[in-house]
């Protein structure tokens, strides 16, 4: 792997680097990037300023979003606020060349949203090389999209020197040491989308001691285990019930639920037709604090309950149970790192990933297309 941090800033002087960054963070309602969600912005900047430092040109690529209307002009403006950036609304054109042409060492220009081309997604070769012929070398810092094999993450690398940033480099780093945790270890994980999840799972039942399930995942789990799940939110297309009865999986046994009452805490046995299970009640976790006290790792991607609808009591108890332990730690998701911020936490933990589908991938295929295409 060619790593950014080992390379002599000498060579970069004067260089139009193309650097790749994951901008896409949620827009509050007024449309503006809120700094609780701005983690992968702050953490772009240690690899911004080693290049402005360098005395590069930056120009600077990422998604937002997928419509491809969307802009990263509300990113722009958050970025302006903590770093030294221009923003141009272009992907190409006489008018970008001039701009690019004119640029002073050391500086940077955010370019627009990569997916209002349509040959980013498809990886076209011919998108990529027209961004390509706007730089001298490529670095990826954008560890949060290398599981897409896109034009920006797998195309531009093939045509320009290529390097990978400071950020994924930690990212390398840290998530790397999960394959070999030191035991006792826990791997926490909630969310939905159990087909990001399940070989997860598959793969660290070989490697940790416990699996803690929550969130719409255990949903599935009470199902096959014969639970009444009501309507919560349910994957049909997972089949867990090769899992159950494994002694490694522990999912909580009590639950919010949501009905006609309102908010109820209920012991998932007594859940019926009109509950909805929305988070894993904090009691149920509390069960399992001296596993958690007890711990020497601990990996957490995914949130224990319907974030987004404001049921954060479940996953605020992780947070609390992760704290209090001595374990080494590692959390990703964009939930669950917003959540760890919004209570101030991130100093009582071991490394947040910018990752959450990457960071899922990373764990169960051991890399990613993007990191491929940097070797
Ligand atoms: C993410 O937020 O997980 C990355 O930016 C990738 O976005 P995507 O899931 O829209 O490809």
């Amino acid at each position: 792997m060619n790593y950014l941090s080992q390379q002599n800033p000498a060579d970069f002087h004067g260089k139009r680097v193309i650097l790749r960054l994951d901008l896409n963070v949620p827009l509050n309602d007024a449309g503006h990037v809120d700094s609780t969600d701005a983690d992968r912005i702050m953490k772009s900047l240690p690899t911004l300023k080693w290049l402005a430092d360098a005395g590069a040109k930056t120009i600077v690529i990422s998604h937002i979003g997928r419509d491809p209307k969307e802009t990263l002009r509300p990113v722009a403006r958050y970025m302006e606020s903590v770093t030294t950036i221009g923003f141009d609304p272009e992907l190409s054109g006489e008018r970008l060349n001039e701009m690019i042409a004119n640029m002073g060492n050391g500086h940077a220009l955010l370019l627009e949203n990569l997916r209002s081309n349509s040959g980013e997604e498809s990886n076209d070769e011919a998108f990529a090389k027209s961004i390509a012929d706007l730089g001298d070398i490529y670095v990826n810092d954008a560890f949060a999209v290398s599981h897409r094999a896109h034009a920006s993450v797998v195309g531009i690398p093939k045509l320009l020197p290529h390097f990978a940033g400071l950020q994924m480099e930690q990212e390398i780093e840290h998530l790397s040491k999960s394959f070999s945790p030191s035991s006792p270890s826990i791997l926490v994980l909630g969310g939905a989308k159990f087909e990001t999840k399940l070989p997860v799972i598959q793969k660290f039942l070989g490697i940790v001691d416990h699996i803690v399930i929550g969130g719409a995942l255990a949903n599935n789990f009470y199902k096959a285990m014969g639970y009444d799940v009501g309507s919560s939110l349910i994957d049909e297309t997972a089949n867990v019930s090769g899992l159950l009865g494994n002694p490694k999986i522990i999912i909580p046994e009590t639950v919010i639920v949501e009905n006609e009452k309102g908010k109820e805490e209920k012991k998932v046995s007594d859940v019926a037709r009109g509950d909805k299970i929305v988070d894993i009640a904090p009691s149920g976790l509390d069960l399992h604090a001296d596993l958690f006290k007890n711990a020497a790792f601990v990996l957490w991607n995914g949130p224990m309950g319907n974030y987004e609808n404001g049921f954060v009591d479940g996953s605020k108890k992780i947070v609390e149970l992760i704290a209090d332990s001595q374990a080494e730690s590692i959390v990703g998701g964009g939930d669950s790192v917003a959540l760890v911020e919004e209570l101030d936490m991130s100093e009582k933990f071991g490394f947040l990933s910018t990752g959450g589908g990457a960071m899922l991938e990373y764990l169960a295929q051991g890399t990613l297309p993007g990191i491929e295409a940097l070797r």
